[in-house]
């Protein structure tokens, strides 16, 4: 209002033509103060209290909007590990396991008692990092039928370990998969590819070791940085295209103990123009780390 004032009533003295400009000016000028000169990005792998740096890195083709490489700084301090399984049952299942009555009578003949399928699922990737990193939390973003889960489910009980492997997947698949997957029912649109993945759990006996949040992974890895739910070992094998996978790695990276390792699969896909890919690698130039491919999959560490 005042300024459309002020115009105003300087438009009585002043040509047209110079209004004009100082219009342009002040807009040329409001523009400028509101790019920001660095880009911020986190300090790698000991920063879950980390507050944004400038960073120290050359950017050869840094976009001309750095606005992408913000994304939620501060995640609460880090809970004992041995708290995870019952924090996640407290703030999502209202202190139950959903496993309990699993399966309900209706829900029963819709499902096969195991139908897993993955994709470079048992790959060996998952035995060197679980070796080398012995975690106590691992979190899975993108689950599907839980093959890969169940997997790590596997080497870690096979090396002794207690390890709580927290699944984040919205259970939606993707919008051709009831034509892929004609076995996997639907009910009223809803696909049953959660109770399947569920009934894969309980047919391997991984209930105790196999808790999963079923929502999407960006609201999720969110709350989990504001509860203080870390791991020592993440795996990303969600959205394939660039946005999503980008999005998915800043927010896990925060979520990883010091000494984690995250992880992911198709570093070779020619998805969305190899967008895992240009994910990983732009986000290893931003933070100062090194990608090394291990099969199909992609490990970001300071090696
Ligand atoms: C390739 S599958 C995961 C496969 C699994 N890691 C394995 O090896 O068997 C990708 C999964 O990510 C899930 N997904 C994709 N985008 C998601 C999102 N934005 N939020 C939650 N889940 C998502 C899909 O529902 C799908 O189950
Ligand atoms: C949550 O659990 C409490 C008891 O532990 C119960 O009284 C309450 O009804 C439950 N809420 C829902 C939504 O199931
Ligand atoms: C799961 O436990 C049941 C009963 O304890 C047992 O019969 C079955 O072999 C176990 N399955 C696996 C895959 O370990």
């Amino acid at each position: 209002m005042i300024s459309y004032a002020f115009h105003r009533h300087l438009r009585g003295f002043i040509k047209p033509a110079s209004y004009f400009l100082i219009l342009l000016l002040t807009y040329y000028l409001g523009y400028l103060s509101a790019v920001p000169k660095n880009p911020p990005s986190d300090t790698p792998l000991h920063h879950y209290s980390a507050t944004t740096t400038a960073n120290p890195l050359p950017l050869p083709t840094q976009p001309q909007s750095s606005d992408h490489y913000q994304f939620q700084t501060r995640c609460t301090d880090p809970i004992p590990p041995e708290l995870t399984r019952q924090t996640i049952l407290h703030r999502i299942f209202n202190g139950t396991s959903p496993y309990l009555g699993f399966p309900q009578p209706h829900i029963k003949p819709l499902l096969r008692q195991k139908r897993i399928k993955g994709w470079g699922s048992n790959g060996a990737v998952f035995k060197n990092l679980i070796h080398k990193v012995r975690p106590t939390t691992i979190i899975e973003i993108g689950t599907f039928l839980g093959a890969s889960a169940i997997h790590m489910a596997e080497l870690t009980r096979e090396l002794g370990l207690n390890t709580q492997i927290l699944c984040i997947d919205d259970f939606r698949g993707w919008p051709s998969l009831p034509n892929q997957f004609r076995d996997i029912k639907m009910v009223n649109g809803n696909s049953m590819l959660m109770y399947q993945f569920m009934q894969n759990v309980i047919e391997v006996n991984a209930t105790e070791s196999i808790t999963f949040l079923p929502f999407s992974t960006g609201s999720t890895l969110e709350r989990l940085c504001e509860w203080g739910v870390f791991a020592d070992l993440i795996e990303v094998d969600a959205g394939h295209d660039f946005h999503s996978a980008w999005s998915d790695i800043n927010r896990a990276y925060k979520l990883l103990r010091p000494g984690g390792v995250i992880f992911g699969h198709d570093y070779f896909t020619v998805a969305d123009n190899r967008g895992v890919r240009r994910a990983v690698n732009m986000f290893a130039r931003v933070n100062g780390l090194r990608v090394k491919p291990d099969g199909q999959h992609w490990v970001l560490g300071s090696f």
